[in-house]
């Protein structure tokens, strides 16, 4: 499975922060936004990642994480000329994907919580089927979530049967038929290409991910996993939004002391790094508190 991580955009929201910098650059607490959608592909195991962004905003993304080497993974990259919709990202990575399927992630979306890895790894292991433990093909259809929210009118929602099958799909319904929006993550079949070329530009001039889905709600291959009380998910487009994620990452960390989106802690734990490459890169970082985290990941 391949991942894209969708971080272009116009950022109008969090104007004037956005005028000279992608959103998904701006600090969430300690880190770059985009560390957290990454560290999200990581955790499912995907390792050849595509980053889509601005051309202004692609070198910056190039300075900050190069091609992937130093996480044992592979980052490329693409530029998006204009906001023309989030699935414009299935017709620029193309060649990227490839006959893959492919994960997508919004860059200004964050999950944290318990179980999340499972079922990040369950979501990819869906599309795998196996005869006598050997990988033979692909299964067809795609995986979107469902979170509870309180006002779910202000957002995509998703209603499912109890086998998670999406029964419908509404656009920032004024009546919600559940309250369950869909966040930023989404896992396709191979066919997404395909589906993203016969798409029309909407009425806000945007190639819609809701219409993709839609397309595998008419040929019922559409499942929702759901993402329960333990976790948590933000949408960090508003000054709201991205002080209340950096406040949860400080508490989390601070109160637990585990790192919220350690990238080099994950390609450690996934054996993907080895130690002494952990020790060259703590070896490089100057004094800081994320410097510190690391060392102690060396000495456990
Ligand atoms: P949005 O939050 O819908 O849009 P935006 O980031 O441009 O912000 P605003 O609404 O304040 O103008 O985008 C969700 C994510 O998808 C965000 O990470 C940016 C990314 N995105 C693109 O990269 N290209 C696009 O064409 C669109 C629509 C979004």
């Amino acid at each position: 499975m391949k991942g894209i991580i969708l971080a272009g955009g116009s950022g109008t929201r969090l104007f004037p922060l956005t005028k000279s910098i992608s959103k998904q650059i701006l600090p969430v607490y300690d880190k770059p936004m985009i560390y957290y959608p990454l560290s999200v592909l990581m955790l499912a195991n995907i390792k050849d990642i595509l980053i889509i962004s601005t051309l202004r905003d692609v070198p910056l993304f190039e300075r900050l994480l190069g091609n992937g080497e130093q996480l044992g993974i592979n980052i490329k990259y693409k530029v998006q000329d204009s906001p023309n919709g989030i699935a414009e990202a299935f017709l620029i990575g193309e060649e990227f994907i490839g006959d893959d399927n492919v994960a997508l992630i919004l860059g200004d979306n964050i999950f944290y919580g318990n179980g999340f890895s499972k079922i990040l790894e369950d979501s990819v292991n869906y599309f795998k089927i196996y005869r006598k433990e050997k990988e033979v093909t692909n299964k067809n259809g795609a995986i979107i979530f469902g979170y509870p929210v309180k006002n779910p009118s202000d957002y995509g929602v998703v209603q499912f049967d109890k086998d998670g099958n999406v029964v419908s799909l509404q656009e920032k319904p004024e009546k919600a038929k559940s309250n369950f929006a869909i966040p930023g993550l989404y896992f396709y079949d191979n066919t997404v290409i395909k589906k993203s070329k016969i798409l029309k530009p909407s009425e806000r001039k945007e190639l819609e991910i809701t219409s993709i889905n839609e397309f595998y709600l008419l040929e019922k291959k559409l499942k929702t996993k759901v993402l329960g009380r333990g976790m948590t998910w933000f949408d960090t487009g508003t000054p709201k939004g991205l002080l209340e994620a950096s406040n949860f990452v400080e508490a989390i960390q601070n109160r637990q002391g585990f790192y919220i989106a350690c990238i080099e802690e994950i390609a450690y734990t996934k054996g993907w790094i080895d130690k002494n490459k952990l020790v060259e890169i703590v070896d490089k970082l100057k004094k800081s508190d994320y410097k510190k985290y690391l060392e102690s990941l060396l000495k456990k």
